[in-house]
């Protein structure tokens, strides 16, 4: 196991590490000389402050090496709406379209669509950034709704061809009849085809442990420990193997004091629980700073404890 997938996924519960540890492996794989990409999805995080860059919706410099980008999910949502809008225009009779539209912004608000939007974001920049980077790395791993979103070209496979099937069909009558045997432009046709492709083309490369990486984060505390299994049982279920993780916060061994002590010693029991819980990966300690990482040194000296 190494640190050198072209894709790689870090997942885990707020707070616990995810978007310190993506930066660290960013800097990492970019001393190491990889054309990396750093993707944040979290805008609370101060990537651009670490980098001391501006950081937005399209790659950006910010090192030798390096290139970061910025997904806000609230602009993605929107996106992802309005362009579902506009691939149904065609569809929906025009009375309807007001009622529909309706539908959809109401489905815009709930929590679904945020993460189906990132979703469909994060497979945009894996299909059309991977041939410009030899590593891209996110600070998010696909979660509940995105991984059966994921299994979608599977289950929904034989469902979208026949629907393809009925509607070329059906276009081919409208072409005898009304178009003398020319084929009609079918805009759905052409867009659930389009997505289909998309799917299956991310599915390739996500299902492929010699092409993609799931690293998950936890701390040595309870409740993340069973969060971060019942994750990992998801993913497996979709055939997506979390290889490793990483046991971010360890009381580092210089820590000293009676409540330190105490602490440890709890620490100590859930470090043995995540050995029992997770035989099956990789797994790295990092220590507890006494500060945030908030400095380019700081991810340099956190990036240390990942191993190469
Ligand atoms: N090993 C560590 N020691 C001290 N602080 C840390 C460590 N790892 C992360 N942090 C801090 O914890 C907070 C949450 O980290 P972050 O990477 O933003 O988590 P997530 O992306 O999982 O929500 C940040 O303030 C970060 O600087
Ligand atoms: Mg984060």
């Amino acid at each position: 196991m190494s640190w050198n997938k072209e894709i790689v996924f870090v997942g885990g519960k707020g707070g616990v590490g995810k978007s310190t540890s993506a930066a660290a492996l960013a800097v990492q794989a970019a001393a190491a000389g990889r054309r990396t990409l750093l993707v944040s999805t979290d805008p609370a995080h101060n990537t651009g402050d670490i980098f001391g860059r501006e950081i937005g919706g399209k790659p950006v410099q910010v090192e030798d090496h390096l290139w970061a980008l910025e997904i806000d999910s609230e602009v993605e949502t929107s996106r992802y709406i309005a362009q579902v809008k506009e691939n149904i225009r065609e569809t929906v009779h025009s009375g309807m379209m007001e009622e529909v539209h309706r539908q959809l912004d109401t489905a815009k608000a709930s929590p679904g669509a945020d993460e189906a939007a990132l979703f469909d974001k994060l497979i945009s920049i894996i299909l059309e950034e991977r041939s410009r980077f030899d590593q891209i790395i996110f600070d998010t791993a696909p979660t509940g709704h995105t991984i059966r979103l994921l299994s979608l070209p599977e289950l929904m496979g034989v469902w979208i061809e026949g629907l393809l099937k009925k509607r070329k069909k059906t276009n081919e009558n409208y072409s005898r009849l009304l178009n003398d045997g020319e084929p009609v432009e079918d805009p759905i046709y052409d867009v659930l085809k389009e997505r289909q492709e998309r799917f299956a083309k991310a599915r390739e490369v996500l299902l492929d442990p010699s092409l993609t990486s799931f690293v998950f984060v936890l701390n040595p505390e309870r409740l993340p420990i069973l969060e971060t299994k019942k994750a990992c049982d998801l993913l497996e279920t979709y055939d997506m193997r979390v290889d490793t993780i990483l046991i971010n916060k360890v009381l580092p061994d210089s820590a000293d004091g009676e409540f330190l002590a105490e602490r440890r010693r709890h620490e100590l029991q859930y470090l043995q629980d995540i050995d029992d819980t997770f035989p099956q990966q990789r797994r790295i300690r990092i220590p507890m700073q006494p500060h945030d990482i908030t400095s380019k040194a700081d991810l340099e000296a956190f990036s240390r404890h990942l191993g190469s």
